[in-house]
């Protein structure tokens, strides 16, 4: 049974804003667009700045670096719709935004690392 993790309160978060948090060893940026909460890793696979501190508009959020769009409901990446970064699941429980990290090994599996191999 998946373990979430309580992240922030309802309300921290800003409509059309992000934020990012610490959860099970990684970070993970948390959206909140249009009344929706979603969840993505927050290290940019560029160059590794914070998605959470970038642009979002219309499910699509915008590196503050140099502009690499993901989509915040699942992480693919826009410009390469074959790659994605990890998302992850979010839901309100009460007044707490909670988030489902899984543990490192289980969320490598099946993804493609330098490591493999
Ligand atoms: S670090 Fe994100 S686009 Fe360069």
């Amino acid at each position: 049974m998946p373990e979430f993790t309580t992240v922030a309160k309802v309300g921290d978060i800003p409509e059309g804003e992000g934020r990012a948090y610490a959860v099970n060893g990684r970070m993970v940026a948390v959206f909140f667009e249009k009344g929706t909460y979603h969840a993505i890793d927050d290290f940019c696979p560029h160059m590794g700045a914070s998605m959470a501190g970038g642009f979002l508009e219309d499910g699509i959020v915008t590196c503050p670096w140099h502009a690499w769009r993901f989509k915040t409901c699942d992480g693919t990446w826009c410009d390469n719709p074959k790659i994605s970064i990890d998302s992850f699941e979010v839901h309100v429980e009460g007044d707490e935004i909670r988030v489902y990290v899984p543990d490192k090994e289980a969320s490598d599996a099946g993804t493609e690392g330098p490591n493999e191999g």
